[in-house]
């Protein structure tokens, strides 16, 4: 049934696209400041956002033009180095690019990083000039381990498919986007696909649209497109038929948060997913830098669910070229009668029982348990 659906022939392998301007830092006469590929416009323009105070990043937080776990992470460290460098209350806007958005955890420890760089300069009697430079070399830092990070998860999540599906040709299920564009390298589960087919055994990549910000259809779909996968795009509620059609192998998503008991929360759309893959007996596995494990969560009830506007749910918020960078989702065609209310969080949680295995840089857990999560941690502390 799949080989109906394909885009490119298995084997196919186009050079390597240039990597995207996903989120740069830019010193004078430019900046200091922080510059983004503005993801609301995707995939119709590739447009850059220049952030040049804090407020203004943390406005293309909460509008999605820079999004995704690890790169919420890094665009906060950028934020806190960004607010140090023109002078501006440091603990203020750490506070502010922490709570812009609550639940992927790798915003709070990215801005936690820089802010502690800062804080130990300047204790050390360090200059505001030296101590903004702390600040930018702990950004700078975090961005190029996440790459490392992305690469190392590549390596090990190819290896756990190939282990789990010997057959050598996987059909994957993935849901939001965790490519190069929620990344300082080529993602998370994203990764571990890109590396399946530059090793000739991805067969397909089923691609969720994941409503209602699409992130599936406009994001993943262009990663995709653009590095030659054999791709196919479903509305999220066709999932159950493709399993039920034996087309799935294994589903592969990202993470927003880990808790201690090995709960994660990702973007909505993704336990029903893991509900689907135990009852076809398919592999549900978590590609997430250590970054997003959160052992000061006890367990998934107690994460903090991000609920965004009804509108984005009662309109159609594709991104509307030509709009403002960073509003492009605002507004939109109405999609239900005036006045709906509607029910809009932006992630689920998985229990760890759904989960066969979650990827880190620092190791593979499997099964996913509080001990396994406890062991990984004392592990990623000493890499
Ligand atoms: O609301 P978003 O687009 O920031 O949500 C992103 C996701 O849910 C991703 O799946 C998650 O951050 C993992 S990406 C490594």
């Amino acid at each position: 049934m799949a080989d109906q659906y394909a885009g490119t022939d298995l084997g196919e392998q186009p050079p390597a696209p240039p990597p995207l301007p996903v989120l740069r830092w830019a010193e004078p006469p430019e900046g200091p400041v922080v510059v983004l590929l503005d993801q609301t416009r995707l995939p119709a323009e590739e447009v850059e956002t220049v952030c040049t105070d804090v407020p203004a990043l943390v406005r293309a937080i909460q509008t999605l033009a820079v999004r995704g776990a690890p790169l919420l992470g890094i665009a906060g460290a950028y934020g806190v180095a960004l607010a140090a460098a023109r002078g501006f209350d440091v603990d203020a806007a750490a506070t502010q690019l922490a709570e812009a958005r609550p639940t992927a955890v790798n915003l709070a420890h990215g801005v936690r990083r820089a802010l502690d760089a800062h804080r130990a300069a300047t204790d050390k009697g360090a200059t505001p000039e030296e101590a903004a430079t702390a600040a930018l070399t702990e950004a700078r830092r975090l961005h190029t381990e996440d790459a490392e990070a992305s690469a190392t998860m590549a390596t090990a999540g190819l290896a756990l498919l190939d282990e789990l599906l010997p057959g050598g040709s996987h059909r994957v299920l993935t849901h939001c986007n965790t490519g190069a564009l929620v990344s300082g390298g080529e993602g998370t589960a994203f990764a571990v696909v890109l590396a399946a087919h530059r090793a000739g055994r991805l067969r397909r990549l089923w691609v969720d649209e994941t409503r209602p910000l699409m992130q599936g259809a406009r994001l993943t779909a262009y990663e995709a497109a653009r590095n030659g996968l054999p791709y196919t795009l479903l509305t999220d509620n066709a999932a159950g038929s493709l399993f039920a059609a034996g087309e799935v192998d294994a589903v592969l998503v990202g993470a927003d948060r880990v808790t201690a008991d090995g709960s994660v929360a990702n973007k909505i759309g993704t336990y029903p997913l893991a509900v689907l893959a135990k009852y076809h007996h398919v592999p549900f596995i978590v590609v997430a830098p250590a970054t997003t494990i959160d052992p000061r969560t006890p367990d998934g009830a107690a994460t903090e669910i991000e609920h965004r506007p009804g509108s984005e749910v009662t309109q159609f918020t594709a991104p509307t070229p030509g709009a403002t960078a960073g509003t492009g989702t605002a507004g939109g065609t109405p999609l239900a009668p005036l006045g709906t209310q509607a029910y809009n969080p932006a992630f689920d949680v998985t229990p760890p029982e759904l989960v066969t295995a979650l990827v880190t840089e620092a190791g593979v857990v499997s099964p996913v348990t509080r001990g396994g999560i406890e062991e990984l941690c004392a592990r990623s502390r000493q890499v």
